[in-house]
């Protein structure tokens, strides 16, 4: 069986989609579905190709048990749209960033990440980058909602064995 890829975006890939890389990856991992879920991140700008993700979302995600130690910015690219099955923004103008590239032919469904989470009455993720720490435990009580949600979403329309 094919994996079912999972790619999570947002404008640089230092913050949000790294964070929600590390918690879904760390869900699929609980739930012994890594044979059967792939996930990765990009960003729509450039700037931080090659980065790692920035010091204070790795310190809010190790402080939360998650590592994201190992990740590295990327920028999304059209082929992105080829090989994903689920590709997710953090905010509106990522959603119309990513909208903008999305090939005629995409098999990937684009989705907004904060719909998994609608009990937060938020839509979007907000940028954290230019403001303090707050900004960041705020972005991952978010992100960990809807990592939760978008497992839950992804096993209802898969059917999908732990192992
Ligand atoms: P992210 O945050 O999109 O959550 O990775 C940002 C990172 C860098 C910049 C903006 C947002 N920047 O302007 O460099």
């Amino acid at each position: 069986m094919s994996k079912i890829r999972v790619l999570m975006v947002c404008l640089g890939n230092i913050c949000r989609s790294p964070m929600a890389h590390g918690v879904f990856e760390a869900r699929v991992r609980e739930h012994g579905l890594s044979e059967a879920i792939e996930v990765d991140s990009a960003g729509t700008a450039g700037y931080h190709v090659g980065a790692k993700a920035d010091s204070r979302a790795r310190q809010e995600a190790r402080s939360r048990g998650y590592d994201l130690e190992h990740l590295r910015a990327r920028r999304l690219e059209p082929e992105d749209f080829l090989e994903f099955d689920y590709i997710l923004t953090m905010d509106d103008a990522n959603y119309r960033n990513a909208e903008r590239i999305r090939p005629a032919d995409a098999r990937a469904e684009l989705l907004r990440f904060l719909d998994f989470a609608p009990q937060f009455g938020e839509h979007e993720v907000p940028d954290p980058y230019y403001g303090g720490d707050e900004g960041f435990v705020h972005v991952m009580d978010l992100v960990e909602a809807a990592a939760d949600g978008l497992l839950e979403h992804i096993r209802d329309r898969h059917t999908l064995k732990a192992s």
